[in-house]
């Protein structure tokens, strides 16, 4: 399908095929990548960022965004980047990448097989398409603005879930801010007979929900390039999100829900307004 957008500023000429392509391509091949480390993570060296002992990073994460920001800025060299690892580059370009080489660094450390890498890409602002390549279970999931959202070439929509306690929420939250929400908010999930699961990658959670195999998943503080692709997979899977970009939201990160059509506001109303404060 050949992507039409209507506007002045439609990104038409900026050659989104090429682009979605690309961001499959490079993902999984990243994620090749991050499986050699995987295999033998024993022997990496772990450190801690800002001395977080739960915030960890090894060469794998450095050496995968290296990998997808070379591959990227050859075949596109005017596009800008937000990493988490290498930080940003031409912040004024119309594509912005937005990139997680290793989301569930944690799991990744401690050989737990719930990490991926997430690339996603902003044009003019907005979330326009994303891939999400997780290694350990052969699972693409990609989405691109009009086109729908797929696991490899399967379609994926929202759960059809009209009250909480009909399916599983995913959590996650860090000790940086927020966390004061985070156990008012689980309580009040059990108290409607919900329950929750958190799986330690946030853009895994957010595509999850996307394939209707969350009913939504809830983070109190949570960073652009954990969500950026799942963002555009959760909109074109009919899922609902909150305002992630609004203030800083995109260099510093807000707190997120992004839920099923279904039980969004049952989800928003038991986290309240720090929902959309920063
Ligand atoms: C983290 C994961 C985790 C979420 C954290 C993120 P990282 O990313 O997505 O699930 O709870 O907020 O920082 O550090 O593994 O890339
Ligand atoms: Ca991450
Ligand atoms: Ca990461």
């Amino acid at each position: 399908m050949t992507t039409t957008v209507t506007g002045a500023s439609a990104p038409d000429s900026l050659d989104i095929d090429s682009r979605y392509e690309a961001a499959k391509a490079i993902a999984q091949e990243a994620a090749r990548l991050g499986m050699d480390f995987y295999a033998r993570r024993s022997s990496l060296t772990v450190m801690h960022k800002g001395g977080n002992l739960q915030d960890v990073v090894s060469v794998a994460d450095k050496t995968l965004e290296d990998f997808i920001r070379a591959q990227l800025s050859e075949r596109f060299p005017e596009d800008g980047f937000i990493g988490e690892e290498n930080g940003t580059a031409a912040l004024d370009a119309r594509c912005i990448w937005v990139i997680d080489p290793i989301d569930g660094t944690s799991c990744f450390v401690n050989g737990l097989h719930s990490w991926c890498v997430s690339i996603g890409l902003m044009i003019d602002g907005e979330p326009y398409l994303g891939a999400i390549a997780d290694p350990n279970h052969q699972e693409l999931f990609h989405a691109c603005l009009g086109q729908g959202a797929f696991v490899n070439d399967i379609p994926l929509k929202a759960h059809a879930a009209q009250h909480v306690r009909e399916g599983v929420v995913g959590v996650g939250t860090t000790h940086r801010r927020g966390k004061e929400n985070f156990i008012p908010f689980l309580t009040g999930l059990l108290d409607e007979g919900g329950m929750f699961i958190r799986n330690g990658s946030g853009a895994l959670m957010t595509a999850y929900v996307a394939a209707g195999r969350l009913i939504g998943y809830y983070e109190t503080l949570i960073n652009s390039w954990d969500c950026l692709a799942g963002l555009v997979m959760v909109k074109e899977a009919g899922g609902r999100s909150s305002d992630f970009f609004r203030g800083e939201g995109l260099l510093e990160g807000n707190p997120l829900l992004v839920a099923a059509p279904g039980v969004y506001e049952q989800l928003a109303g038991l986290i309240g307004p720090s929902l959309d404060s920063n």
